[in-house]
């Protein structure tokens, strides 16, 4: 059977009696723990008069064109369970499709990103993970020939909007990348790099926020005695855990998170892990990852994408003990991808 012929499996049995998917941590904080938000945060992206943009509307940025919607969108319905709906989202997303020049990478993508929750992109190479995370923060703008239509809104204001402030826009959504990209300055500079472009002059605060964030980011032990040396000098595992403190001092609204621990040894990937989890509360987390335990881990909601569409998107744990789709079912117990 195709992915694309798959049905719906009404109450399914547990399809994990393999063992290959450890169980999802259940110990999970919710949101009301979160502390209060800083009133920056609540800065918006646009003015007003731009906030309610049309759906369609991708406000005409260089690079990135919009598409007239053609029916072939629609040829399937992600399957959605109503826990995700139920949440407030901080990101929605409606009917977004996404073209690098003929190629048609993402397909009418309909998603909702629950606030202050950590949620998990899963699906095999090249189904359009990386593409969908880009497009968030508008990083696809940069890349030549793509045209979008459809719909992003952070906190209801569209993202593709024309007068939005792309630059904080991503200081909102902070990136993490698969390969780790330090700057050539200091592991200190690195780590306050957006503190000191906001202005912050005070070094002790500085000094503060750079200690934090290293902790967060379980590197702090590692190069406390050497802030003042090259980042370019760290290990790849060490750089990626510095782009991550990086990505925190900033404190972005929300975290997009691609593939982070592909570079790092399973000791700092645990580390990583912890952190993710610890953020859930004060921050969103969008996170791909290829690797199904770490997403049943640290996530508490999951989708799946296969071939640039989003097929089934529900809380962790009934995406893998209990998904609707057999093609859901089929990735997450390593039937194929
Ligand atoms: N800059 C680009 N130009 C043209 N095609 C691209 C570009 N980036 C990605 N693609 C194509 O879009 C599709 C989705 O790619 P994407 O990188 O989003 O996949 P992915 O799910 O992140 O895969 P992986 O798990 O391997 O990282 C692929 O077919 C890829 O070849
Ligand atoms: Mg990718």
């Amino acid at each position: 059977m195709t992915l694309r012929d798959a049905k719906p499996i009404p109450n399914r049995p547990d399809v994990r009696d393999s063992g290959t998917v450890p169980e999802p941590r259940k110990d999970i904080e919710r949101r009301g723990d979160a502390p209060e938000r800083s009133p920056q945060r609540e800065r918006p992206l646009i003015s007003r008069t731009f906030a309610a943009a049309p759906a369609t509307s991708n406000g005409g940025s260089s690079a990135v064109t919009p598409r007239d919607s053609t029916p072939s969108y629609a040829a399937q319905r992600t399957e959605t369970h109503a826990e995700v709906e139920a949440e407030t989202h901080v990101l929605t997303i409606e009917h977004f499709n996404l073209h690098y020049g003929k190629h048609h990478a993402l397909h009418d993508i309909n998603m909702n990103i629950p606030e202050g929750m950590v949620t998990a992109l899963i699906g095999p190479s090249g189904c359009g993970k990386s593409t969908l995370l880009r497009s968030v923060n508008r990083l696809n703008d940069l890349v030549d020939n793509v045209h979008i239509d459809g719909a992003m809104r952070f906190r209801g204001e569209n993202i593709y909007a024309k007068n939005v402030d792309v630059i904080e826009l991503r200081k909102r959504l902070g990136m993490v990348f698969q390969k780790s990209n330090p700057f050539p300055m200091s592991i200190f500079e690195n780590v306050v790099y957006a503190r000191r472009i906001a202005g912050e002059r005070n070094r002790r605060t500085l000094r503060e926020v750079c200690e934090k964030s290293l902790r967060g980011a379980a590197l702090w032990d590692e190069v406390k005695d050497r802030l003042d040396g090259s980042a370019l000098a760290l290990s790849g595992g060490q750089q990626q855990r510095l782009c991550i403190a990086r990505a925190i001092a900033a404190e972005p609204d929300v975290l997009l998170m691609d593939e982070p621990c592909s570079a790092l040894d399973p000791i700092a990937t645990a580390k990583v892990e912890d952190l993710i989890y610890s953020l859930r509360g004060r921050y969103t987390v969008l996170i791909v990852t290829h690797n199904m335990q770490q997403a049943s881990r640290v996530s508490d909601y999951t989708a799946f994408m296969y071939l640039g569409r989003l097929i089934e998107y529900g809380p962790t744990a009934a995406i893998y003990q209990n998904p609707r789709l057999r093609q859901t079912e089929d990735y997450v117990t390593g039937r194929f991808g």
